[in-house]
């Protein structure tokens, strides 16, 4: 771990202006800059960066964040490395802490395995080509295949030259401990003598997302060799199988662009397809893809394209990872290479253009493949097809965790004309899977619930209300989170501030009702349908009581990452709602509508030139807090309101007495009358800004 010194160190010495100006351009337009977004593509600014807040954020594509996760999101770096790339930048030596004496040594050996591993890396290419038996062997072997030096050389591919302890020897001299060399596996131990395990063979370095190299496949020249066709490094410390990619390195960028991943079987697919100029792609090393493997593709993109040689084995080994690929949350498509070809060949047959051309008409849809293959299988046996029946309704029901519904709406229909089965009976069945589902998940939180609560209709029935009010709900709450963050520490009245007034303000202020009914409205969490919401709210509550001043820059370094993303995205922004913050398609076409209504033509002519010293942000403008404080409040109220209503009616219809009757219908129209009263209060239904 980095030291919380080293930590504070690079945290006050960051210049976000000057850290995202070495990968962008940046203008002073007011008191912010503006560029042109690094995570999208756009031929007008409005990749936005606040010297002041320390924050950044595209009302393009919605991505937002502070200096490290700039790094993190441009560089695909985590946490730790982009500290260091930091701290690197500035200078910064990095103290490394260790919670245990056990941790300290195993980040030792882990160091000195990539150190190791470096050394040899670069003794590889030495050997191809400054020696001549690399030259003859290696560099021509691999000409002859068609790879051009300048893609050897960014793949850093070696040579492992013929005498049997070349590299040994050279590793031994640099004193490097026996006992290291044999764990990177690059060193093996035969008859009690240290020799070079990849002896002539052509070296691919396998190199982690940050381009250090985690170890190494070694191919052999001519395959008819009785010996295995790549060696590949043993698991330890640093290479674990299940959680690397071949490429991630290389590709990152591009599949984040390209917002595709292209997965491919083996380390010279990579290559070719790269040296073709197609660089989004990674390859699993032929086995089927691991949930690890799988979270590592979907931190640069959903979309998965899997490419693989048309033969039973690559098909077999791709399908067993559909379904966890669908949890995942993946779209998964398929691409056969024909003639027994694989990528490698193909490309280097049809050429680059031809290639990606084929790619794009030959994507199938994975779930579609499945059920074709399931089909064939089943041939005519009537049981055989109805367990295939069963299987697909499985496969569609987990898409639910995309929050895809038209999605999954559209793969009922699909399939049901496939299997010549009525649509309606599959989507029964594929409720069934998802009521199974959620019925044992509920089972666990039941014993925790409020059971005198009636719940609103849950979020996923859509049917009562449109998407329009559902996030204009959405909005709402959000706005709450913002004007906190942004005003709290404004002053309100009487020496008191917004926050003090805000955590104070309760349902009914003038009626005597017992404290412990009727507390701090902003904190009663299940007052938000954005579980969110309430985590920033008392998160801040929290600081606040501290003395700790909230502000939404020292919420932008919150070390709870998570609340440090979710406070940016909430402040002050054009763009109210990303697409980030709800996977939700459908929030994000509500928004955008929002958007063109309200604020685009405003931001456009500010930013193409009329004005464009005139680019202020709207809470810069802004001193009517106060109003919209008033606003939340009373928004929040209203909700409350109409809970109490809800559960006051449910009691109506349980009650047996006339007596009891007649105080829930008192307690009814008074409710009534504090809801009429209140909605006539407010101001406006919504907060755009
Ligand atoms: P391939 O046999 O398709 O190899 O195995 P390749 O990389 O395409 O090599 P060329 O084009 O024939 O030279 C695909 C992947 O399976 C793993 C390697 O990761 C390889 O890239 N593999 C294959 C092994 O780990 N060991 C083996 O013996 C064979
Ligand atoms: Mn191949």
């Amino acid at each position: 771990m980095i030291s919380q010194n080293t930590i504070q160190q690079i945290l006050g010495r960051i210049d976000i202006i000057s850290v995202i100006g070495d990968f962008i351009k940046l203008k002073k337009r007011g008191a912010s800059y503006l560029g042109l977004c690094p995570f999208h593509n756009e031929k007008t600014p409005s990749f936005t960066v606040s010297p002041a807040k320390e924050i950044y954020k595209c009302f393009g594509c919605g991505r937002s964040g502070n200096t490290i996760s700039f790094i993190m999101e441009h560089e695909k770096y985590s946490y730790v490395d982009a500290l260091k790339w930091l701290a690197n930048r500035y200078n910064i030596e990095i103290e490394e802490t260790f919670a245990t004496d056990e941790q300290r040594q195993q980040q030792q050996s882990a160091d000195s395995l990539y150190i190791i591993n470096n050394f040899a890396q670069e003794f590889f290419s030495k050997t191809l080509f400054e020696t001549e038996e690399g030259q003859d062997i290696g560099l021509s072997y691999l000409k002859e295949r068609g790879f051009r030096e300048d893609v050897i050389k960014k793949f850093k591919l070696g040579y492992s030259p013929e005498q049997r302890d070349a590299f040994t020897k050279e590793a031994i001299a640099k004193q490097y401990s026996q006992e290291l060399l044999l764990k990177t596996g690059l060193v093996v131990n035969r008859n009690d003598q240290l020799i070079d395990n990849y002896r002539s063979r052509i070296i691919f370095p396998i190199h982690n997302t940050s381009g250090k190299v985690l170890g190494f496949g070694a191919r052999v020249l001519k395959t008819t060799d009785k010996a295995p066709k790549y060696i590949n490094t043993p698991e330890n410390e640093i290479y674990v199988k299940s959680k690397i990619l071949y490429g991630s390195y290389f590709a990152r960028q591009a599949i984040d662009k390209a917002d595709e991943c292209l997965l491919v079987e083996g380390y010279t697919d990579v290559v070719s397809l790269h040296q073709a100029g197609i660089e989004n792609v990674v390859a699993s090393g032929g086995t089927s893809l691991t949930q690890e493997q799988l979270r590592l593709v979907r931190k640069y993109s959903n979309n998965l394209t899997i490419i693989y040689d048309g033969d039973a084995a690559g098909i077999k080994a791709a399908l067993r990872g559909l379904d966890l690929a669908l949890e995942e949350g993946l779209n998964v498509k398929l691409v056969l290479i024909p003639d027994k070809e694989d990528p490698d060949s193909y490309v280097n047959k049809v050429g680059a253009a031809a290639f990606i051309q084929f790619i794009q008409k030959n994507k199938k849809d994975f779930i579609l493949f499945q059920l074709e293959v399931a089909l064939k299988d089943a041939g005519t046996d009537s049981t055989r097809k109805a367990e295939v029946v069963n299987r697909m309704a499985e496969t569609i029901s987990k898409i639910n965790k995309a929050e895809d519904f038209t999605k999954q709406q559209d793969y009922i229909k699909q399939c049901s004309e496939i299997l010549k089965i009525d649509e309606n009976g599959l989507h029964a069945l594929v409720n069934k899977f998802i009521r199974e589902r959620i019925v044992t998940q509920e089972r666990k939180f039941s014993s925790t619930e409020d059971n005198n609560f009636v719940p609103e209709p849950a979020r996923t029935d859509w049917s009562d209300e449109t998407f329009n009010v559902l996030f204009m709900k959405e909005l709402q709450e959000r706005a709450i989170a913002r004007i906190i963050l942004e005003y709290g520490l404004k002053p309100w009245s009487d020496g008191t501030t917004v926050f003090d007034y805000m955590s104070n303000a309760k349902l009914f202020e003038d009626k005597d009702i017992p404290d412990d009914k009727n507390i701090s409205l902003i904190l009663e969490e299940e007052l938000y349908d954005n579980k969110r919401v309430p985590l920033i709210i008392n998160e801040y509550a929290f600081m606040y009581k501290r003395g700790l001043n909230p502000t939404v820059k020292e919420f932008a370094y919150h070390e709870n990452n998570e609340l440090a993303i979710l406070a940016i995205e909430t402040t002050n922004h054009p763009y109210e709602l990303s697409p980030r913050w709800s996977q939700d398609e459908m929030a994000t076409k509500v928004n955008r509508r929002i958007w063109d209504l309200n604020y685009k033509d405003f931001f456009d002519e500010a930013i193409n030139g009329k004005d464009s010293d005139k680019v202020v942000y709207h809470h810069e403008l802004d001193d009517n807090y106060k109003d919209d404080v008033n606003d939340v409040m009373i928004y929040l109220k209203l909700k409350k309101i109409k809970r109490l209503i809800l559960t006051n009616e449910h009691d109506m219809k349980k009650t047996q007495t006339p007596e009891d009757m007649r105080t829930l219908i008192e307690a009814h129209n008074f409710l009534k009358g504090q809801q009429m009263a209140l909605a006539s209060k407010k101001h406006i239904a919504i907060y755009p800004f």
